[in-house]
């Protein structure tokens, strides 16, 4: 989206190194003996390899859809949520990624959506880490950042479809009035927002469906 890229860059982390670092299999967890980036992990002469939370490039592109074939299988085109962006591009300035080495171990991306009635917002996805470091606190530290990097962009809404448990702690909640609308079947407890400006909820209405880009 023209003018926004520099303000979101900014707000995005650039190449932040977060409390894991990985060796020989194993995980450092930080305040539990973390091994400074680069470190031989104990009992060994190999360096241990850190977690860097980054803006994505376009380079990521291949990667990335790898990744989304590893975490979501073939049945992800036919989800509602890929229904919602198709038409659309992701934002470039809005992704993040988290790599261990050379290899790209998480993704989110988000992309421009507009409801019948309102102002554009985003839509939130997909998210994904991939499986052989789960639970390691990536997915969490993805979603910091990209909030950030969309607060930063000011930008006033985020939409998402997905696990209400896990998405409730960065403030997601249920939409539940019926003022949006998918362009899909949805589990309404599943059909989440985030508002980052106040009273920006209240200003969109209908069925959202992606911004085609340059729009
Ligand atoms: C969901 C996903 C992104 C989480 O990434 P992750 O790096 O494993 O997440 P974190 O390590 O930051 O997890 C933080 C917490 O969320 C919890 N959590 C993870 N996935 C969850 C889910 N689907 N539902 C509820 N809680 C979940 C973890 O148990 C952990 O809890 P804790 O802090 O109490 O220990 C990852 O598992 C994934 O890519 N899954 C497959 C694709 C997918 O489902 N993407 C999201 C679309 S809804």
């Amino acid at each position: 989206m023209p003018g926004r890229p520099a303000a979101a860059r900014a707000a995005a982390p650039r190449g932040t190194r977060i409390r894991a670092g990985f060796a020989h299999g194993r995980s450092f967890r930080g305040g539990q003996g973390s091994a400074p980036p680069g470190a031989a992990a104990p009992g060994s002469s190999v360096p241990a390899l850190s977690l860097v939370i980054r803006p994505e490039h376009a380079a990521d592109g291949p990667g990335i859809a790898r990744l989304h074939a590893r975490a979501f299988g073939p049945g992800r085109y036919a989800r509602t949520a890929y229904r919602l962006r198709e038409g659309g591009a992701h934002r470039a300035d809005l992704g993040v990624t988290a790599s261990v080495g050379s290899f790209l171990a998480g993704s989110v991306r988000m992309n421009a959506v507009r409801a019948a009635a309102g102002p554009a917002f985003l839509a939130l996805g997909p998210l994904a880490v991939d499986p052989s470091f789960a639970g390691r606190g990536i997915g969490s530290a993805l979603m910091r950042a990209s909030l950030a990097a969309a607060a930063a962009a000011g930008e006033g809404l985020v939409i998402l479809v997905g696990d209400a448990p896990f998405y409730a702690r960065f403030g997601f909640a249920p939409v539940g009035n019926g003022d949006l609308e998918l362009p899909g079947p949805v589990d309404p407890a599943r059909f989440l927002w985030l508002e980052l400006a106040e009273g920006f909820r209240a200003r969109v209405h209908g069925r959202v469906a992606a911004l085609p880009p340059g729009a």
